[in-house]
């Protein structure tokens, strides 16, 4: 830790990587773990184009129910530390770059302002027909979702019509509105990921937290960093695929671990 600590000091194009792990103690369950269920389905199952496709009332009370978990529950220690470290580096005429995987808001609402949200939001939407992207914080989204996204196998899906979920308010457009999320099987917004390829190309210390670097593009980034010479710390309750390629490792859960290494 110490030696990493050194490496920071001197650090002036810092680069923090997070995933599903650093929302796990605020109560978000990662996919992986054993919240990765919603009702009978898989998360990964509804996290899908063709899901959405098929029954779009279904996904929606999915969102719904993921908007309203997120809503409530706050940053943790971790997501506090990389808030602060940002605003005391900055202040020292370094930057700090945080690229997200997660959709939870729950960095900005601790304070962080440089992010990139590589996965997109729950607190977006965007239009199927005119594209247009809203930020949209208000529970239930719709009134036909108020109570409809119980988690319980036994809940069945609503079928809410088509007409009384999500709708584009632009110019009369009327669209069907989905959650500006990548889901699985889409491919990242490109701009999206020009700006984190610049942070992996210029970063000169990178933390990668709570991820399990399997979701690409993602997970190639950190590898990336490493294979510069840049020191490379990895946070995570457990060791990784991807270990075994960065200089150093954390391993405890992060609300302890993150603090302690941005302190
Ligand atoms: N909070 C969110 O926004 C959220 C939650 C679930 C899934 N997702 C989306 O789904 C995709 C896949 O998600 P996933 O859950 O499979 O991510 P993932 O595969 O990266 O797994 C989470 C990682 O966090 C680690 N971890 C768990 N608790 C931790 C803790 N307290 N401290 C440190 N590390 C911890 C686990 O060991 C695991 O390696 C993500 O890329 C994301 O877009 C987002
Ligand atoms: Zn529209």
């Amino acid at each position: 830790m110490k030696s990493f600590k050194e490496s920071l000091a001197n650090a002036k194009n810092i680069l923090i990587l997070t995933g599903s792990g650093i929302s796990a103690e605020s109560g978000i369950p990662t996919f992986r773990g054993a919240g990765g269920f919603w009702r009978t389905y898989l998360a990964q199952s509804l996290a899908t184009p063709h899901a959405f496709k098929s029954n779009p009332s279904l996904v929606w009370e999915f969102y719904e129910f993921r908007r309203n978990g997120a809503a409530k529950v706050q940053p943790n220690k971790a997501h506090e530390a990389i808030a602060n470290f940002e605003l005391r580096l900055t202040r020292e005429g370094k930057n700090v770059t945080v690229v997200t995987q997660n959709i939870d808001g729950l960095h900005q609402r601790a304070g962080t302002k440089n992010i990139i949200e590589l996965h997109g939001s729950l607190y977006k939407t965007r239009c199927t027909k005119c594209e247009d992207i809203e930020i949209n914080h208000t529970i239930p989204i719709c009134p036909a979702l108020d109570g409809k996204c119980s988690p319980d196998p036994d809940a069945m899906t609503s079928d809410i019509p088509i007409e009384e979920l999500p709708k584009c308010k632009k110019n009369s457009c009327d669209g069907l509105l989905r959650p500006h999320i990548t889901w699985f099987g889409e491919s990242l917004d490109a701009d999206v990921l020009d700006k984190a390829e610049q942070a992996v190309e210029t970063c000169d210390a990178c933390l990668i937290i709570g991820t399990s670097s399997m979701v690409y593009p993602a997970a190639m980034f950190a590898p990336r960093v490493a294979e510069r010479g840049i020191p490379v710390a990895e946070f995570n309750i457990e060791e990784t695929d991807a270990t075994r390629k960065f200089q150093y490792h954390f391993q405890g859960p992060c609300t302890a671990t993150v603090p302690e290494a941005l302190a």
